[in-house]
């Protein structure tokens, strides 16, 4: 679609050159995070955003109204870590309330999960996504920087009974990181109600882990048959990026999302917006849009949208992480929110 049509079509709505339609917004809130995982920053080599540089809770708001009346039905809040910023639990029930989102979910390395969980129930969110690369407290303190599995765990233990569902589990797969607790981790799936979800690294940003160190989803499957035939799980409307499997008799499920073996750019629905108002429409490509000026110099609604068009129109057919003469994505993940 041309972009001279989109902006003439009585109602301009998000869908892209390739005509994908864009229906999910991930929004960054901070690019803060307490912990420090290896395959998302080294420390200390990031400046990090001002206060004056983030976007207010009221201009996100604007801006996620607006999406909204585009088309956008899906929310995800991340990071860095939501849950660092102050008063993201009254932004959430503000956000969850927004006529026309049918979703709201939170992205969370859940380290301090546990005490914002019934704030976070009462505001609405009952789909969240948490980091746990391993099982093992001594990895997690290597993975991440921070002595914090147990915290973690039981944050999960507690959004299990309190009825969040799903509970996600991201898992970034990585050779001699976590690759012999694989098997262990999606028979978890089996006995508990959660969706463990294995996912390839991406070099993103300053992370530098070695080509040798990175999993391919097949190579994951392959150490998990043991655990019995994957089955697949048919896919709902609020799906994401992972294939979805369950062993048989399992409460949960087992998913991959395998960004650099088999790319899913063609069925891409999303969009994503820092914390400082930059637009992007790729997560693999450093191209963005500014919202932050138009909004803090007066622009109005109908300004605003047209950096939302423009955005969707520059979004790329697919990611060239993978090419042999593939380009770097210089921005860090924890900016970006995943
Ligand atoms: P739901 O399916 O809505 O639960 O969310 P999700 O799995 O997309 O979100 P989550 O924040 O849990 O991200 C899990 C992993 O998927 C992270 O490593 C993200 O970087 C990755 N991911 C999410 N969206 C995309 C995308 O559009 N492209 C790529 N390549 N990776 C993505
Ligand atoms: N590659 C793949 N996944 C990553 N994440 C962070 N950095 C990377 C990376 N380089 C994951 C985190 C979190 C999600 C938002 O993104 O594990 O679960
Ligand atoms: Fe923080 Fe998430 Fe990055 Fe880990 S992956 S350092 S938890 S933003």
């Amino acid at each position: 679609m041309k972009k001279t049509e989109i902006l003439s079509s009585p109602v301009p709505r998000l869908i892209d050159r390739y005509r994908r339609h864009l229906n999910y917004l991930r929004v960054s809130i901070t690019d803060r995070c307490d912990l420090r995982c290896l395959y998302c920053k080294p420390d200390g080599l990031i400046p990090k955003l001002s206060h004056e540089d983030v976007l207010t809770y009221e201009e996100i708001l604007r801006l996620i109204r607006i999406a909204v009346s585009l088309g956008i039905t899906k929310v995800r809040i991340t990071g860095g870590e939501p849950l660092v910023r102050q008063g993201v639990c009254d932004f959430l029930s503000q956000l969850c309330r927004i006529d026309g989102i049918t979703d709201v979910s939170l992205t969370t390395n859940g380290f301090q999960l546990a005490k914002y969980l019934p704030r976070l129930k009462d505001a609405g969110v009952h789909r969240l996504n948490i980091s746990l690369d391993t099982l093992d407290p001594e990895k997690y303190r290597k993975i991440t920087g921070v002595d914090g599995f147990r915290q973690v765990w039981s944050a999960i233990e507690l959004a299990r009974e309190l009825g969040f569902s799903p509970i996600k589990i991201n898992a970034v797969a990585l050779k001699g990181y976590n690759d012999d607790e694989l098997v262990d981790m999606a028979r978890l799936s089996i006995s508990q109600p959660f969706h463990i979800r294995f996912i390839e690294y991406m070099p993103i940003g300053t992370a530098n882990m070695r080509k040798g160190d990175y999993l391919h989803t097949a190579d994951i499957k392959r150490r998990l048959a043991e655990l019995g035939p994957l089955l697949p799980v048919k896919r709902g409307t609020l799906d994401g990026p992972a294939e979805r499997f369950r062993f048989a008799g399992a409460e949960g499920e087992v998913g991959f999302i395998s960004a650099m073996s088999n790319h899913f750019c063609d069925a891409c629905n999303r969009l994503r917006l820092s914390a400082s108002g930059k637009l992007r429409s790729c997560l693999m490509s450093d191209k963005q849009k500014d919202l932050r000026p138009v909004l803090r110099q007066g622009g109005s609604d109908e300004d605003l949208v047209r950096v939302f068009l423009a955005s969707v129109h520059a979004k790329p057919a697919r990611h060239h992480l993978t090419d042999p003469k593939g380009t770097r994505v210089n921005s860090q993940m924890s900016s970006i929110g995943g």
